[in-house]
């Protein structure tokens, strides 16, 4: 994604992710280096980007969500450190660089995964206030937390790790959850620490539910046709683990029609807002990606 508003946003997080990373010369330097070592590998940093887009869309600046881009950007890392897992996808490759576990072995792996967790909720409940209200504080930690858990990305996982899926309503709703729950929260977050109205979160709510599909279709599609230099993780991983996307439900050609359709309708959630553009043309960008 090569675009100087996109690049602007991705920096924004890096370096506010900077002030919140712990580092140093503690007795668990090796947790720490672990914890660093995958969130600044790179990554798109789509999920800060949403929500910092939607506070600056509602006329906000894009600190009044800092602290939450950087706690998702956080759960967000931690759910690839343990998907790539030998127990879970078994992946060499991420972000363009060896896995945290072919790295720093399964165990560090995992409790870097759990720290990472465990740290997007501390900087969320400690740094959050210092931009927006606590009730509005408050009510964004209890959406990040239901989005990660059990009723969002966990839960999607366990359902595609299971391949309790069969047909394309199963598919949608494991993508929702794997997938889609986080993105979601990145846009709700953005809306309620800016203050936004009922139908102005259910816009944004709308807007992510279906970006998040069409984005989790293209994951899909370039685990088939991508490659592994410009994603910077393996292709070809879903097929070694028999799983069910929207290539093997679907084929590429209608799995390429559902998504302009999802793309379609998360453009027109965006209806009834000014200032679209950047929302918008996001929607473009994640659907021609490469990487
Ligand atoms: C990868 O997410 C996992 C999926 C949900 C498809 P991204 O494609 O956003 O990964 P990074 O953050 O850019 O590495
Ligand atoms: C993983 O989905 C989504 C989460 C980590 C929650 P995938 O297994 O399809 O992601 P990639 O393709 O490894 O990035
Ligand atoms: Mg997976
Ligand atoms: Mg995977
Ligand atoms: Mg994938």
């Amino acid at each position: 994604m090569k675009n100087d508003f996109i690049a602007g946003y991705a920096k924004i997080t890096e370096d506010a992710l900077k002030k919140y990373m712990p580092e140093g010369d503690a007795a668990q330097k090796k947790l720490y280096d672990a914890m660093n070592y995958s969130i600044f590998a790179g990554g798109k940093r789509l999920r800060p980007m949403i929500m910092m887009m939607t506070a600056k869309m509602l006329g906000k600046p894009v600190d009044t969500v800092l602290p939450f881009a950087c706690a998702m950007e956080m759960i967000h890392t931690y759910s690839l450190i343990h998907d790539d897992l030998p127990a879970m996808d078994n992946d060499d490759l991420r972000r363009g660089k060896p896995t945290n576990h072919k790295v720093f072995g399964e165990a560090t792996a995992i409790l870097a995964g759990d720290a990472l967790l465990t740290k997007a909720f501390e900087i969320a409940a400690k740094y959050g206030t210092e931009y927006a209200d606590s009730d509005k504080v408050v009510k964004a930690i209890s959406i990040l937390a239901e989005a990660a858990g059990s009723e969002g990305m966990v839960g999607g996982q366990v359902i595609d790790i299971f391949a309790e899926v069969e047909d394309l309503e199963q598919l949608k709703n494991m993508h929702a959850l794997k997938t889609g729950a986080i993105i979601r929260a990145s846009g709700v977050i953005g809306a309620v620490l800016s203050g936004a109205d009922s139908e102005q979160i259910n816009a944004i709510d709308s807007y992510c539910y279906n970006l998040g599909i069409a984005f989790q279709i293209q994951d899909d599609i370039l685990d088939v046709l991508g490659s592994e230099e410009s994603l910077g993780k393996p292709i070809g991983s879903d097929a070694e683990n028999n799983k069910s996307t929207y290539v093997t439900l679907c084929g590429i050609d209608e799995a390429e029609k559902l998504q302009k359709e999802y793309i379609k309708k998360a453009k027109e959630s965006l209806e009834i807002f000014e200032n679209t553009e950047e929302l918008s043309l996001l929607c473009d960008m994640l659907v021609n990606r490469k990487a």
